[in-house]
């Protein structure tokens, strides 16, 4: 292999892929390495049934050497992702390794060892990133292996990279925003996933799972999503007929990834789970029709593409095939005993004489059972019912009234006897032999149902394809629905995307489930000249609230749905990052400064002009004088990017940064004070709402110090201190105020021009009027000519 050309020289790259399963299927994980490169790269996305994404990413690493794992490919049982990668790369080198290689916390444990300390930010990234950590754990272990050697420990480059086209928050963002795992219980919903899910299928609940954790990022497509949804809510009936339709399918991606695969020996159970799931391909197909008639009366193009889509002649196909042996009425039912006699009778008769016979023996067992019991019961004088359970067989059930028992007591010809309450479950000697001989007769009869429906599954394989696309329409109209329901029990709206982020009278959509009142909602603006938002106000008031909730509507409004507020518009983020402090933990002190540093440290490495940025305190670790320097200092960087920052500080100190740039907006939420009856302190009353400027509320840290019981030496020396410095920041403030209150006017002038040129929908005498408006407004805030004529 090392003569196939000469860029083979050049880099030998080798990519372990895996894949998740059960609600994670579908969530890949690859790790790469060129082993003529000490780097290795991580990613981790969701991808639907095509498996696109794999494969464009695979394309463009073009490995020599894939892994994977064994379960991926086991003699005559692989899974659709290993056969496309097989047919994608025919040049490739395929390895498989047993699955226990993909261990994520040995990948962890890798990377922990390998990783070069300057790209330890990586860990922020990958910490719940499974899938990538399993993949980074076989290739290492596999490079060791081929190359007979260990790399030396803190010598590789680690990255991450996030799969194209959509949007990136990182899982430390995905935690503090609480969007799919609750922080304080991981069972309960309250998440934007909990808000959101009215999904009806698995796979529409794993959609979107992996929908908000990649937000789009491509304003059509979001559109496109936008307008089905929009439809689904004017639209009462196409609602209700698509959603009754759409709660009928059953898992069909894991029906696909079962019918694929071929057991390698033939048990009872293997052949009783083929003919369920041959029931349920029934079923799935059933529905077709009913899916196509619901949506004949659209009109948005996404739910026109469904429908031409489901036109797809293979579905009939093959329906028609199955119909040829199997019952017409055979369906899928809940509870096991129907579900068992569905499974008996799927096979029409008269297709194999001997079947008839095992099912004619298995009927009469099953009324003799019957018969025995309401004999029993006569004997006895005692309400007895025949009952079945799947672990139990058939068994007698009795309500009865212990003292209604001659001595109390079950007759002695009765065993295994429970009570619930006064419901007696027991079974007798005959029963037993009876539920044997019942089973034997079952054993047969799946037997030979199991041969018709494999020949049958082996006429219909070519056809199967077809399932895929099923699969992945269903679980959108899922999700739209989802959305289109979440939308009709509270007020939200359609989002627009422009270059602005404009939200009037967003709420939280989270706290809105839990809270009792309506969550106070809020306004929030921020354009190209005016993308950094100081937020100030004490601890308690809400600020990280407001700050949540403006990454959550965000996200909302890229994965399609409509979002909390009477009206919004969002500039697309290609990157979502927050720094959320969590309660002030002083015990903590050096971790909490440590985890801060960390991920602005994360921030400042990966932001770009695109990007969403939410902190909300920095510094609190570290002393006052510390943290203001820190928050200087991420605030400068941050302020040379266009991305939009939203950044809520209890350091006033910082909201005087708003002289040296004109593109940073002061807001604050407010505080009252109101003097409580007993003695002269001061209680702090919280209003929950924002407004411009900087809270007037200046050293509240030190009032609510006076609040609490330090003693009043230490407060006022710490008044002192911060007099001092507040008046050395207003000094150097005041000493560029007339130029620089200039060039604020002349930039903000500037700013609005170029907005109202770009958004403008107002018609040419009303632009003027405008226009004029904002002269005036420019020559208002601009100093006296003559002050600083001197200086140009
Ligand atoms: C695979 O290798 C063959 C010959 O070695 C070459 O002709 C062909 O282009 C290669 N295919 C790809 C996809 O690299
Ligand atoms: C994964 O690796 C960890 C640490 O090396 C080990 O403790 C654990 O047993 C492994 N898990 C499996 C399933 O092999
Ligand atoms: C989503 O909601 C549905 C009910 O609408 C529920 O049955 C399902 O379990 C939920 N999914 C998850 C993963 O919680
Ligand atoms: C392959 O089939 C076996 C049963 O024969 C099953 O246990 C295993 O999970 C299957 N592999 C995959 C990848 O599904
Ligand atoms: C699957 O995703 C790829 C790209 O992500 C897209 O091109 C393709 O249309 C999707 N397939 C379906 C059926 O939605
Ligand atoms: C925040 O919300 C409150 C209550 O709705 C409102 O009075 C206040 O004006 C809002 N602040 C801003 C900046 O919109
Ligand atoms: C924030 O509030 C908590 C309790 O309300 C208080 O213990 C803590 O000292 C406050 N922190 C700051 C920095 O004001
Ligand atoms: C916490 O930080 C303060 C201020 O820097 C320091 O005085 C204190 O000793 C620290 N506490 C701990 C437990 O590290």
């Amino acid at each position: 292999m090392w003569l196939v050309t000469e860029c083979v020289q050049l880099f030998y790259i080798i990519v372990a892929v895996v894949e998740g399963r059960g609600l994670a299927r579908g969530e890949v994980g690859m790790a790469s390495i060129d082993l003529k490169n000490p780097e290795v790269i991580l990613s981790q996305f969701a991808d639907n049934t095509t498996y696109a994404k794999v494969i464009t990413k695979l394309k463009i690493l073009t490995p020599l050497e894939i892994i994977m794992s064994n379960t991926a490919c086991d003699a005559g049982n692989t899974t659709k992702l290993f056969s496309l990668i097989t047919e994608h790369f025919k040049n490739v080198t395929f390895t498989t390794v047993q699955r226990r290689y993909f261990n994520e916390t040995k990948g962890l444990e890798y990377i922990e060892q390998l990783c070069a300390s300057e790209f330890s930010t990586i860990f922020m990234e990958v910490q719940s990133k499974y899938y990538c950590l399993a993949a980074a754990a076989a290739l290492l272990k596999y490079v060791e292996f081929i190359q007979n050697s260990v790399y030396a420990p803190k010598s590789l480059k680690v990255r991450f990279q996030g799969s194209e086209k959509t949007a990136m928050i990182d899982s430390s963002s995905a935690q503090n925003l609480e969007l799919v795992i609750n922080n304080r219980d991981s069972r309960n919903g309250h998440t934007l996933f909990g808000v959101l899910n009215y999904t009806k299928t698995p796979g529409g609940s794993r959609r979107l799972r992996s929908n908000i954790l990649e937000p789009l990022v491509d304003a059509e497509t979001i559109n496109m999503r936008l307008d089905c949804v929009q439809e689904l809510l004017q639209d009462e009936e196409l609602f209700f007929s698509l959603q009754s339709v759409i709660s009928k399918f059953l898992d069909t991606e894991q029906l696909l990834s079962v019918l694929v695969q071929i057991p390698k020996q033939d048990t009872v159970k293997t052949a009783e789970s083929k003919i369920t799931n041959l029931i349920y391909l029934k079923h799935t197909l059933e529905l077709v029709e009913p899916l196509k008639a619901a949506l004949s009366s659209c009109n948005t193009p996404l739910l026109k593409a469904y429908y031409n889509s489901l036109e797809d002649t293979r579905f009939g196909t093959i329906l028609e095939k199955i119909t040829t042996v199997i019952n017409d009425d055979t369906r899928y039912t809940k509870g096991c005993l129907s579900m068992r006699t569905q499974k008996c009778y799927a096979v029409k008769p008269n297709i194999n004489e001997f079947l008839d016979i095992a099912r004619r023996t298995y009927t009469e067992i099953v009324d003799d059972i019957a018969g025995m019991i309401t004999q029993l019961a006569e004997k006895y004088s005692l309400p007895m019912k025949t009952s079945f359970s799947s672990a139990r067989g058939f068994f007698i059930q009795m309500n009865a009234d212990c003292a209604t028992l001659p001595n109390g007591q079950l007759p002695s010809e009765f065993t295994k006897i429970t009570k619930m309450k006064n419901t007696y479950s027991f079974t007798s000697a005959d029963l037993i032999k009876m539920n044997e001989r019942c089973q034997e007769s079952l054993r047969e009869i799946y037997h030979m149902t199991y041969l018709v429906v494999c020949k049958l599954l082996n006429e219909i394989y070519e056809h199967i394809h077809c399932l895929y696309k099923l699969s992945d329409i269903v679980s959108m109209l899922d999700m739209l629905l989802s959305f289109a329901h979440a939308c009709t029990l509270s007020d939200y709206v359609r989002p627009e995307f422009t270059d602005t982020l404009a939200i009037k009278q967003g709420w939280h959509p989270i706290l809105e489930k839990i809270a009792v009142e309506k969550p106070v909602s809020n306004n929030t603006y921020l354009t190209e000249g005016n993308n950094f938002v100081i937020i100030t106000g004490p601890n308690m008031s809400g600020k990280s609230t407001y700050l949540k909730q403006i990454a959550l509507c965000q996200i909302m409004a890229q994965i399609g749905s409509y979002v909390p507020a009477e009206y919004c518009s969002f500039r697309i983020a290609e990157q979502i990052f927050t720094r959320i402090g969590m309660d002030d933990d002083i015990e903590t002190n050096a971790s909490t400064f440590m985890k801060e540093m960390k991920e602005i440290t994360y921030i400042i490495q990966n932001a770009n002009d695109k990007s969403l940025i939410i902190i909300d305190e920095l510094g609190r670790g570290t002393s006052a004088e510390e943290g203001i320097g820190i928050c200087y200092a991420a605030c400068e960087y941050l302020l040379n990017l266009k991305a939009f920052t939203l950044f809520a500080t209890h350091f006033l100190e910082l909201c005087h940064i708003d002289a040296l740039y004109p593109n940073v907006e002061n807001h604050h939420f407010e505080v009252q004070h109101v003097r409580s009856s007993a003695g002269n302190k001061e209680k702090i009353a919280y209003t929950y709402t924002l407004s411009r400027g900087y809270t007037e509320e200046k050293n509240y840290g030190l009032k609510a110090a006076e609040v609490s019981s330090l003693p009043s030496s230490v407060i006022l020396d710490a008044k002192e201190i911060t007099n001092r410095i507040t008046k050395q920041i207003l000094q150097h403030r005041q000493k560029s105020t007339p130029e620089m209150m200039k060039q604020r006017a002349v930039y903000h002038l500037a700013m609005r021009l170029v907005q109202t040129a770009r958004n403008s929908r107002l018609d040419p005498d009303s632009l003027r009027i405008y226009l004029k408006g904002l002269k005036k407004k420019y020559e208002a805030s601009c100093p006296a000519p003559g002050q600083n004529d001197e200086q140009q």
